[in-house]
């Protein structure tokens, strides 16, 4: 759906007053996409976050991706359009949980999927994302046990690419747990030259069927150099936006969710944020993530173990 033109006239004019810089994520609505400064995965934008100098960092994104950009940029104000847009992973495995589940396991290193709070990053040894989740984990000594959360998906996908035995916490994706495994048959059946493209947080069912496993920029990438036409594309359907702009000569099929109407699985967090969300938060300076201090600095040290490895 287009915005109204006045509404992008002022937050341009705004984004420019406050000196202020709008980082989206690839689950955003093409409008958002559209008027934003940067676009990109997890990893990207808290890397895009870090680097700028914007005074004012508006985060068309969830919550725990407006947090890590509060723990890495503590001098700029961090702005969440909508405070409701969570994330069922971040909601898995709550900071106790994890504190009794480390002392359950004094010798393990904890992983943390960036999909998590900041309390539960300052329990943490270090934190990964699904772009670089392998060489975090390569990067531990190699008889060192590992804890990994909150998503069992992912985890068990970097297990197996890994060889190494990860403890897994029970967590799910709502979105990405709940894509059809007929319906991907379905396609494939009636497009037998297209690639299967899945997030590791999809189920092992969904995995075993793909051309290319990867982080949202990773199924990006693969689709742009592929020399397929076609792709069935098992992940939130926002990233389809980039993908039909930058490659428009090529087919891209989301792919359904389980449910008799087969809908797609779109993110209810990622679509809670509208360009007048946007523009109020620009107009208003709300709402301000901040993170407290003695959890900021405690959650930054994995965050900052996690950059030190690209
Ligand atoms: P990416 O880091 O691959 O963009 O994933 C973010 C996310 O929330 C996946 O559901
Ligand atoms: Fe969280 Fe899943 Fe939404 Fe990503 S798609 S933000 S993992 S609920």
């Amino acid at each position: 759906m287009d915005s109204p033109p006045d509404v992008l006239a002022r937050i341009d004019r705004l984004r420019r007053e406050r000196n202020a810089v709008i980082l989206a994520h690839y689950y955003q609505e093409p409008d958002i996409q559209d008027l934003a400064d940067h676009v990109g995965d997890s990893l990207q934008l808290a890397q895009a976050a870090r680097r700028s100098d914007a005074e004012v960092i508006v985060f068309c994104g969830v919550h725990f991706m407006a947090e890590t950009a509060a723990i890495l940029c503590p001098e700029r104000i961090v702005l969440l359009p909508d405070l409701a847009a969570g994330c069922s992973l971040a909601d898995a495995c709550p900071a106790p949980a994890l504190a009794a589940w480390k002392a359950a396991h004094p010798h393990h290193a904890v992983v943390s999927y960036i999909n998590c709070t900041a309390a539960v990053k300052a329990l943490s040894d270090i934190v990964c994302t699904s772009s670089n989740a392998v060489r975090v984990v390569e990067s531990l000594p190699p008889d060192r046990p590992v804890l990994f959360l909150p998503d069992r998906h992912l985890g068990r996908w970097v297990a197996e690419r890994t060889g190494r035995p990860l403890d897994l916490w029970p967590g799910t994706c709502i979105v990405h747990e709940a894509f059809s495994e007929p319906a991907l048959l379905d396609l494939v059946a009636r497009h037998p030259d297209a690639k299967v493209l899945a997030h590791p947080e999809c189920t092992a069912s969904i995995l075993a069927r793909a051309d290319h496993v990867g982080s949202t920029s990773s199924l990006l990438a693969y689709a742009l150099r592929s020399d397929a036409s076609t792709f069935v594309v098992a992940t939130e359907p926002g990233i389809l936006h980039p993908m039909r702009r930058a490659a428009p000569d090529k087919t891209f099929l989301p792919l359904p969710g389980v449910g008799a109407d087969r809908a797609f699985n779109v993110c209810p967090h990622m679509r809670l944020i509208t360009p007048e969300k946007t523009l109020r938060s620009l107009e208003t300076l709300e709402f301000r993530i901040e993170v407290p201090e003695a959890v900021r600095t405690a959650a930054l040290v994995p965050l900052e173990r996690m950059l030190a490895l690209q």
